[in-house]
Formats: structure tokens, sequence, C-alpha cells
């Protein structure tokens, strides 16, 4: 091997040269040359003792050899095992790089113990009609959605609208402190199979150390129409988009309703927070029932009813403004399952009320503003006995708009027979309601008249 660099003065001290410092005083500065090397003894080193003999430099030569075999053979064994993680990952969680990286992530914090799984819904972009079984991913899906605009704010969560693979997404996020209506709401989406086009579509659960706080996530479709609430704020609606939002709300409780036995199957749950701000318009402009923190679901087989938990009150939950008769008088026979359902037919009379004073009734027809159930008659934070008073004690219902001075219209027949359905739907009576699939068949039926024809 060569030395190091040393430098060569010839002997006045003028001349410099840059030589090899180990064969300066053997070759560049011979004994008796007019030059001299700075580092060199008087009189130059003895070129046998300074120079490596050739056994000694083919034997450092076969050393460096396998010193950079080994080295090679090291780096290779390093690429392979790093491409085959790499493809480990890729076969879990997709194509894109990105995401391989988070999934790394993810992998690294569950050996640390501290969890952050999520659980994603196989069929996240909802074509399917379908019931998916929800399959543990180790992921952090909250930290690959991009977040946008906050589009809702409900009693438990703070809806923004996000970006997620590429696709629009909306994330509810939970404080801490809600962790129960969190749990309720994951557990509806990810154990009991109610994948329906009429009720939001999930996609992925998971939380979030945010800090001085847990965030708890809950990933869906994205609506841009909002809720019910907001749309018929903003629009009114013709007989046809009446009955098919109408129509479609029904079909989301009667599937939510119903028992599916089989493996595919899903228990009867019911909602018991049925309101316009919990029902979504798509943008096809059917529904899809949102919002489960609160649902009951029955074992049929063990005959018993799961609440969720952590709610002081057992039964008496909800929206007050669209609480049943039987709850508001505390007659409510919480040891039949069908006294739930029957609660939810009652609210979901009040929504079908909502889209039917918001529909344009004949050509040149201005629907009234929008309002409220019982808006005019209770505050707008109404308590207990407010509505008690006014729904059991007074009887009284919301008036729909009179259609005495209306002359016959294409599809006014449908309407009538839309509030006749509502009129059953929350008489005080529990066992009077129509069940949710009769509600379903008739007004598609009605629909059916109406809708337009294909050209
Ligand atoms: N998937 C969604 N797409 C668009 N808006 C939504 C979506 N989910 C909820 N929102 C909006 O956020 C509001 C609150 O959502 P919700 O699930 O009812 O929360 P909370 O449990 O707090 O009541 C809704 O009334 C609606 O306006
Ligand atoms: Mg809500």
């Amino acid at each position: 091997m060569l030395g190091s660099v040393s430098l060569c003065q010839d002997k006045k001290g003028s001349e410099e040269h840059m030589i090899e410092e180990q064969s300066c005083c053997c070759s560049f500065c011979p004994e008796n040359s007019e030059f001299a090397c700075s580092i060199c003894p008087a009189g130059g080193f003895n070129t046998t003792i300074a120079l490596p003999n050739s056994a000694d430099r083919s034997s450092t030569i076969s050393f460096l050899k396998i010193s950079i075999i080994c080295l090679v053979l090291a780096l290779l064994a390093s690429v392979c095992s790093y491409k085959k993680k790499k493809l480990c990952f890729k076969r879990s969680d997709g194509p894109d790089n990105d995401e391989m990286e988070l999934a790394e992530t993810g992998n690294l914090i569950l050996q640390g113990g501290n969890t952050e799984s999520t659980m994603v819904n196989p069929n996240p972009d909802g074509s399917s009609s379908g019931q998916g079984e929800a399959e543990l991913v180790v992921s952090t899906i909250s930290r690959e959605i991009r977040l946008g605009s906050l589009v809702g704010k409900g009693r438990y969560g703070i809806v923004y609208k996000g970006t997620w693979s590429g696709k629009d997404v909306a994330a509810k996020i939970f404080d801490s402190r809600d962790a129960e209506s969190w749990k309720r709401e994951t557990e509806i989406y990810s154990t009991t199979l109610i994948n329906h086009a009429n009720i939001l579509h999930y996609i992925a659960q998971d939380n979030k150390d945010a800090g001085i706080a847990l965030e708890l996530w809950l990933i869906t479709d994205y609506h841009e129409r909002g809720s019910l609430f907001d749309y018929l704020k903003g629009n009114t609606v013709s007989i046809a988009d009446a009955l098919l939002l109408a129509h479609t709300a029904c079909a989301g409780i009667e599937h939510l309703h119903k028992e599916i036995n089989g493996t595919q199957g899903k228990p009867q749950i019911a909602h018991r927070d049925i309101k316009s701000k919990n029902i979504l318009v798509k943008s096809d402009g059917e529904c899809a029932v949102a919002d489960f923190g609160l649902a009951v679901v029955f074992d049929s087989q063990k005959q018993l009813i799961d609440l969720p938990k952590g709610t002081s009150e057992k039964f008496l939950v909800g929206t007050k403004r669209y609480m049943p008769p039987e709850l508001l008088s505390n007659n409510f026979r919480d040891e039949d399952f069908m006294s739930f359902r029957r609660a939810d037919i009652y609210s979901l009379s009040l929504v079908l009320w909502e889209i039917a004073s918001r529909t344009q009734l004949y050509e040149g027809h201005i629907p009234a503003a929008y309002k409220l159930p019982y808006e005019d008659d209770v505050s707008a934070e109404p308590t207990l006995q407010a509505m008690e008073l006014i729904v059991c004690q007074q009887k009284m219902r919301p008036a729909f708009p009179s259609t005495d001075e209306i002359a016959a219209s294409p599809g006014l027949k449908s309407w009538e027979r839309l509030c006749k359905v509502i009129a059953e739907c929350w008489t005080e009576e529990p066992t009077w309601r129509l069940s949710a699939l009769k509600m379903k068949k008739g007004l598609s039926h009605e629909y059916n008249e109406v809708r337009p024809q294909p050209q």
C-alpha cells in the first residue's frame, strides 16, 4: 500500500515535490541528490526495510480481496432482506410506497406495545351491497388521511371531509371522553355486517395520539349533500325526489331492524336516535342512515338486548324532539325488543314529515320554509316535560300543507299516500305503527308510480 504524501525540498529549501513518503528517500530523493525529504532521516531510509517484500505484498493483496468479497456479500444479503420485507408490506397494504412506509411504522408501533390497529372494511369503495366482514389490518389510517374542511358537528363527533387513497372520505373524530359512543358505533359497523346501500358505508376506525388527548376516528364514505336536515333547509324537492328520499330512508331502517341468519347474517338493531341530522343524502338522491352511537343490538338466541355502556339513562336516550310518546310518558316496555323498533318508527315518521313539508306539489308551488318537527310549539332545546305536554297530553302532531285548493296534479296522490303512511307511524299506540318493511314496500311502490321514466 502506498504511504502518505510528504514533501521533498531541494537542499537549498526552494523547489518542492509532492512524493510518496515511503518511496521518498529510495526513489525520489536518493542519497547525495540535491533533494532531501522533510521527514526522511538524514542519509535516507534503508530501502530493504522501508518497502514491504513481495511475499508480504501478496498476502496483503489476498487479505484485501477477501475483505472486499466479504463486504460485497454482506451488502448483497442486506439488500435481499430489505427487498423481502418490502414485498411483505406490499402484499398486505397495496402498491403505494407511502402506504408501505406507513405499514412499517404501524408494525413497529405494534411491537412496541402501543397498538394502533385499524379495522379496515375490505370493500372500501362501497361498490358492493353484500355484507363484507371487516378484517384487522395493521395500519394507521388516521395518518394517511389528509383532513380538509369541517362538514358537521354532532353531539359526539366533529366530522371533516378528508382524502384517503385518492378518494373523498368523511372522518368523524371523537374526543376520548366519548369513547363509549365511538366504541358502540364502530362495533355496529365492524361486527354486525350492516353493509347496505342505504346505510352509511364504513371504511375504517382508528385511534390517534394527538399529544394531550387520544382522538378516536371513524372513517366512512363522504356525502357532499350532507345531512337530510341541511339538504331540506336549502332545497325543495319534487314529489318523485321526496318519495325516493322517503323510501330509501325506510329501506335503511328496515335493513337495520331485521335479523338475517347465516354466516353473512346480522342481528336486529334499533337506532334510537333517528332524526334528519343523522340521515345523509347521497349524490344519487337516496338516503344513507348514519350515527349509530346509541344503537342497541338484540341477540335473539339468548334473548338479550345489548345496550351501550356508559349512558346514565338506559332507555331515555336520543333527541327529545324526536322521542315517541311512550318514552316521554315513561311507558316504554324495555323488555321487548319490538318496543325499540317501534320507537324508531315514530322518529322516522317525523323525518318523513320533514321531507313531505318541503315537497313542491305542483308547478309554481313554493313550499313553506323548512321547519323542524314541532318547531312552532316548543323551544329550540325543549325539555322532556315540554315534549311530553305537547306529544302525550295535547296529542299534537306536525301539520301537513293543505291540498284542498290544489287541482289534481301528477303524483299528488302518491304524495298524499306518503302523508297517510306518516300518520300511521306516529300513532300514540306503538303496536299500531307500521313496520319499516311495510313502509319501505308501500313507499317504493309509490315512487315507481311517479319516478321519471327513462327516455
Ligand atoms: N359521511 C358524511 N358525509 C357528509 N357529512 C357528514 C357525514 N357524516 C356526518 N356528517 C355531518 O356531520 C354531522 C354530525 O355527524 P354525526 O355522525 O351525526 O355525529 P354525532 O354522533 O356527533 O351526532 C351530521 O349531521 C352531518 O351534517
Ligand atoms: Mg348525530
